[in-house]
């Protein structure tokens, strides 16, 4: 996977795409990632970059001309490339909206900055994403949870470190407790079930505290996910014992 960032801060993303399992991701040519100054874009003897909003307003816009020529330029090299707006008005990333990215070759994702982007971008772009219901200082971090969340996904990033397809969310409901060494700590105790060596009770205690825990948290997830029939038993048999219905 191709990523292209056009950003005004490329060195934002320098420290995160060395470490850990992304640094290696990159060293093993699994991702790329690919630093676009848009000031590279800008002209006149100051490259300026953003300016005032038509109609007054607090803070400075960032002008069309310098991230429409950069998408432009690589979207002429490779036109294969789908371009993504990271802004907090765009749709929200899920577990599913980072499935269906890691399955493209090459994504181009546009970093704004100051108050916004001048509207006109909107029409070079594919799609928008936000990260959350929250406003960041820039799109570069968001583009960064963006690389991550998509990254983990593609075959070989994990290693033999887990499998994406146990992650809370991916099977739309959020993950299992976990424990490990010491089985005390301080009066809590490691629960017995996990220490039996019984893989099928195990399963079946993960699965319904994956479910209590989707119930008690995010019952929104729960609301949109699909039961089986033994989820549903083990779902009645959590909603009896919890004495609320
Ligand atoms: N830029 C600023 N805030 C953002 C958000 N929440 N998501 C994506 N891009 C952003």
């Amino acid at each position: 996977m191709i990523f292209d960032i056009l950003t005004l801060f490329p060195e934002m993303f320098l420290s995160p795409l060395e470490e850990s399992i992304l640094g290696k991701a990159c060293e093993e040519g699994l991702i790329t990632v690919n630093l676009i100054n848009i000031r590279d874009y800008a002209e006149g003897r100051h490259r300026v970059t953003d300016d005032y909003p038509y109609g007054g307003g607090k803070g400075m816009i960032m002008k069309p001309e310098p991230i429409i020529r950069g998408i432009k330029a690589i979207r002429s090299q490779h036109t294969e490339t789908r371009v993504i707006l990271m802004t907090p008005q765009g749709s929200p990333l899920r577990q599913e909206v980072a499935k269906r990215l890691a399955q493209l070759s090459r994504i181009c994702l546009v970093c704004g900055r100051y108050e916004g982007v001048d509207e006109r971008v909107r029409d070079f772009v594919h799609e928008e994403i936000s990260i959350g219901d929250y406003v960041l200082t820039g799109g570069e971090v968001a583009a960064l949870v963006v690389i991550d969340a998509i990254a983990r996904l593609i075959p070989g990033v994990l290693g033999d470190k887990g499998s994406s397809e146990e992650d809370s969310f991916s099977q739309g409901l959020l993950e299992y407790p976990q424990y490990t060494r010491p089985r005390e700590f301080e009066g809590r105790k490691v629960p017995e079930v996990l220490l039996s060596g019984d893989h099928q009770t195990i399963e079946q205690w993960r699965r319904r505290e994956a479910l209590r825990r989707t119930w008690e948290r995010r019952p929104d997830l729960l609301a949109k996910t699909e039961l089986s029939k033994e989820d549903q038993e083990l779902f009645d048999e959590l909603k009896g014992s919890s004495g609320t219905r």
